[in-house]
């Protein structure tokens, strides 16, 4: 069963194909950062116009990939399902990669399935080989969303913290701006923090010992603003507190890890979401985790960002498992991990 996933929730036009026997097929991206950049964040109007823009080429691209015309794509062993994206993210985007989605799974008169894009990022790590097993604890760190998650099931998440305010790769983003550093600003602190002295900053780890499993980052960035409007940002400055701002966040983010493992006894960690492909966060937690005895998972570093083949693969599962959504085109800006619900013939199995 060859299914076409399609990504628009933020910045980037993700397509891909993914057949439930041979794997991921083919898949391309498109990032709009440098359309971006200039305005320091995303421009939900230019992102949505720019989806329109590529998202039809890349779906020839992917289908020519896969050996796939325009009409044998519609035939035996073609497509055989449409997943798209259908939340959470900005609308109009959303709303760019669901239209043409559902369009053409009612052209090729198949079923099409909308897709939680966090669900998306937490079974990405499916697509590798030696995928860990049910039940499974995700971290999910993205540029909109911190969260740990139990997860029993596909379908049966439990959220047991979660960000209270900013995202941690929100700020990242913030912090960058503050150092003058190009959006997104994840990549580009983590390489500044390279040049950076150990020890000349602390910035506080807000949250350790309380909240439990939540997060909270927007202290950290009160505590970055503060220190660079009383300093002089030169070159060497600069590398100082983005190595300080790293290290906070990724300690944060270890911290809770480690209790989140504890707590629930499960032995495999899978890690999603940009925030992710950060090296020092991938250090620390292998450290963290082999001293418990757990297995860390992450998908390769460019399916932790956004993506189509993620998409693919959850939809595949959906599809495969019974699920097909309605003909009306379904996005939602808001919604939360834990209001999915299993798959029709998942119900009852075992
Ligand atoms: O998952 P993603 O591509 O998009 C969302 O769903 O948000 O995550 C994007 C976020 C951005 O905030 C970006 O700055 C951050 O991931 N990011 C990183 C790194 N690469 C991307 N943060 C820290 N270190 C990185 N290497
Ligand atoms: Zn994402």
């Amino acid at each position: 069963m060859k299914v076409l996933g399609i990504e628009t929730s933020c910045d980037e036009t993700g397509v891909a194909i993914y057949d439930l026997r041979q794997g991921l097929i083919s898949h391309a991206l498109y990032s709009q950062v440098n359309l971006h950049r200039e305005y320091g964040g995303v421009v939900p109007e230019l992102a949505s116009r720019d989806h329109v823009r590529k998202l039809l080429p890349l779906i020839v691209q992917v289908l020519q990939e896969a050996d796939l015309t325009r009409a044998s794509a519609a035939g035996e062993g073609g497509i055989a399902g449409v997943a798209y994206t259908s939340g959470p993210g900005l609308l109009g985007a959303l709303l760019v990669g669901a239209s043409v989605a559902r369009s053409l799974a009612y052209a090729w008169g198949i079923p099409a399935v909308g897709v939680h894009h966090m669900e998306a990022h937490l079974l990405a790590t499916g697509l590798e080989d030696l995928a860990p097993d049910y039940p499974f604890v995700a971290l999910l760190v993205s540029g909109g969303h911190t969260m740990l998650v139990e997860v029993s099931a596909l379908g049966e998440y439990e959220i047991l913290g979660e960000t209270l305010d900013d995202a941690a790769g929100e700020a990242f983003d913030k912090t960058a701006k503050l150092l003058g550093l190009p959006y997104p600003g994840g990549p580009a602190i983590a390489k500044l923090a390279e040049s950076g002295r150990e020890g000349r900053f602390r910035f506080p780890r807000p949250m350790l010992d309380k909240g439990g499993l939540n997060f909270s980052f927007s202290g950290l960035k009160t505590a970055v603003v503060n220190r660079v409007r009383e300093l002089d940002l030169d070159a060497q400055t600069r590398a100082d507190i983005a190595r300080a701002f790293q290290e906070a966040v990724v300690d944060t983010l270890v911290h809770k890890c480690v209790k989140a493992m504890r707590s629930t006894g499960f032995n495999d960690l899978v890690v999603a979401g940009g925030v992710g492909a950060n090296r020092q966060l991938r250090e620390c937690l292998a450290e963290g985790m082999d001293a418990l005895g757990v297995r860390v998972q992450y998908p390769r570093p460019e399916l932790c960002t956004d993506n189509g083949a993620m998409v693919a693969y959850a939809g595949c599962l959906r599809l495969s498992q019974g699920q097909t959504d309605e003909m009306s085109i379904e996005a939602r800006a808001r919604w939360r991990l834990d209001e999915l619900a299993p798959p029709p013939q998942s119900y009852g199995d075992s």
